[in-house]
């Protein structure tokens, strides 16, 4: 998370992040699923500028940036499903709800005005809307000079998204990773990651995450995301292609064909590996170098529909 304080304002560059690494535990008494899970911000970001208003409501704009607007629109106009998907009504907007829990928490008087620039595909396991909430609190705190720690803030975060409490940690010195458990909501910073090559696709349809959740069935052995990080610390990328795994994944392939097709198309590119992220839709792999992700999205451009992208995950 890269911040930027202005006048009477905040400017925030949000990044999404990979699942690496996910496993389901069990099914708890409160509804939830007891994760270990691995995540990584990536280079792909929103941005979002709060400003200080003197009252009333905190107000939302939110739009798909230049470029992608013009996809979206002629998508929906065509009634074809996209990508970049109608966004949500403004009141519905994580950003703006974790906005109004804030000042509702600190008593401050005074209201904010949020302009949200997405970048970050939807319901496609990216963390976009948890990310843009994770902005939206640390450039309230900011503008409202509340100077909550990053742990106060937490509190009021994981009242609004299992994700959220990531971007503020490990997301909130750029880049990161960490490990997370319990809902994800506990993190474990994971310092010395190594920075991997990335290409992924968000198909044209995405996925609830409650939905992928209810149909998952908990391992009765798990597994541990240990030899991952000690793959991880001796740098042995190949290792780490191999031990990437999403314990959501045959569930969201069963409530989307496009899982099981993506699969296929990436294991076509000789990639150390892939594999889904968080509950889906998008599908990754790590790569060897930038040039090699390149060329993979180039290949996978021609091959599947959606939002194909590459960059770096992680440091
Ligand atoms: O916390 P978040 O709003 O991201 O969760 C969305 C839904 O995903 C939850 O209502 C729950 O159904 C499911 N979920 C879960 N276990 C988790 C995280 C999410 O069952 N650890």
């Amino acid at each position: 998370m890269f911040v930027r304080p202005f006048g009477a304002g905040c400017e925030v560059q949000t990044p999404a992040k990979l699942n690496l690494f996910l496993e389901v535990l069990g099914r708890r008494p409160d509804g939830f699923h007891e994760l270990e899970t691995l995540m990584t911000t990536v280079s792909l970001c929103d941005s979002l500028v709060c400003q200080v208003e003197p009252d009333g409501p905190v107000r939302l704009d939110c739009a798909w940036a230049v470029g992608l607007q013009a996809a979206s629109r002629e998508a929906s106009r065509a009634d074809r499903a996209c990508a970049w998907e109608a966004l949500p009504p403004e009141h519905e907007n994580l950003a703006l709800r974790a906005v109004e829990a804030l000042r509702r928490a600190a008593g401050e008087p005074r209201s904010a005005r949020l302009r949200l620039i997405k970048r970050i595909p939807a319901a496609a396991g990216l963390g976009g809307a948890s990310s843009d909430a994770a902005a939206a609190l640390v450039a309230a705190n900011e503008v409202w000079g509340l100077n909550w720690s990053r742990e106060r803030l937490q509190a009021v975060a994981a009242t609004l998204g299992s994700d959220i409490p990531f971007f503020l940690t490990a997301g909130g010195v750029w880049p990161g990773a960490a490990v997370c458990r319990g809902r994800g909501e506990r993190i474990e910073p994971v310092p010395d990651w190594p920075t991997l090559a990335f290409v992924a696709v968000r198909p044209p349809v995405g996925l609830s995450t409650p939905a992928v959740f209810r149909e998952c069935r908990p391992p009765a052995e798990p597994r541990s995301v240990e030899p991952l990080l000690e793959a991880a610390r001796t740098g042995d990328l190949g290792r780490i292609g191999r031990l990437l795994h999403n314990g959501l994944q045959a569930a969201a392939g069963r409530l989307s064909p496009w899982i099981g097709r993506l699969e296929h198309e990436f294991n076509r590119l000789d990639l150390p590996g892939h594999a889904m992220s968080g509950s889906g839709s998008t599908y990754f792999g790590v790569c060897r170098h930038a040039g090699q992700a390149r060329r993979a999205a180039g290949r996978l451009r021609n091959r599947v529909d959606g939002a194909v992208f590459w960059g770096t995950a992680g440091r």
